[in-house]
């Protein structure tokens, strides 16, 4: 049987002039779900967008929006992406040191609380969250930009996270973000990925349906 899995496009690479016909073309190429990079240039070393260009979107789709904090003290704004629309909020495990208060805030806004590791970042970190968080966002490159390399070590990363999640009899989806391509997608499913991020090497080459297919294809090939 084939392994279910999901792209999310990072729109951190789509065309910010034309967001409406972008999320239009995504939903209409078949996509469900949508990553929305959060930078606040002291986290991370860029600034993108926040939750007012998020819930002007949410007017305009009904996509699944997968919001991905990369900023300091994120408990600080859950209310506020909530009300802007987003499904599932992933916060950076190095970004707070309350980890466990602001997943539960996630939580009873009734969104899908996610937790997202920086490539250096242990997985014992995060063991005894693993039962109450939906996803695991392994960060492939170091947060911050779009078109990096895919750090490799980040593979032994997410074979050890699929071990830990089965050994906890958990349901916990694995994402993976930064450098994924056609080259490497196949090979990510197959060692636990759940969720594969995308940017450069999806908008790069539309039509999107012909991408969202050449993805799948080769994930299949080989899983
Ligand atoms: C990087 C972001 C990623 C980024 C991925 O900090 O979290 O979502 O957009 O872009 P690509 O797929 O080009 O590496
Ligand atoms: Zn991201």
């Amino acid at each position: 049987m084939q392994k279910d899995w999901t792209l999310s496009p990072s729109l951190l690479s789509c065309d910010f002039c034309n967001l409406q016909q972008e999320l239009q073309s995504l939903e209409q190429a078949g996509i469900k779900w949508i990553h929305w990079d959060v930078m606040d240039g002291s986290f991370v070393p860029n600034i993108t967008l926040g939750p007012p260009i998020i819930s002007k979107s949410r007017q305009k789709t009904n996509l699944f929006f997968d919001v991905h904090l990369m900023i300091e003290k994120p408990e600080r704004y859950i209310q506020q992406f909530a009300r802007a629309g987003a499904d599932l909020i992933s916060i950076h495990a190095e970004s707070t040191p309350h980890l466990e208060s602001a997943l539960s805030q996630i939580e009873k806004q009734n969104l899908k609380p996610a937790i997202a590791l920086n490539p250096h970042t242990p997985l014992c970190q995060i063991e005894y969250l693993i039962p109450q968080t939906y996803m695991v966002l392994i960060m492939s490159v170091n947060p911050g930009f779009g078109g990096q390399e895919f750090i490799p070590f980040s593979m032994d990363k997410i074979r050890d996270l699929s071990r830990m999640i089965r050994d906890k009899n958990s349901q916990t989806l694995i994402q993976v973000d930064g450098g994924v391509d056609l080259e490497n997608a196949a090979e990510l499913v197959q060692d636990g990925a759940d969720v594969l991020v995308s940017g450069s090497a999806f908008f790069k080459h539309p039509p999107y349906e012909q991408r969202l297919q050449d993805f799948k294809a080769r994930v299949s090939k080989h899983v």
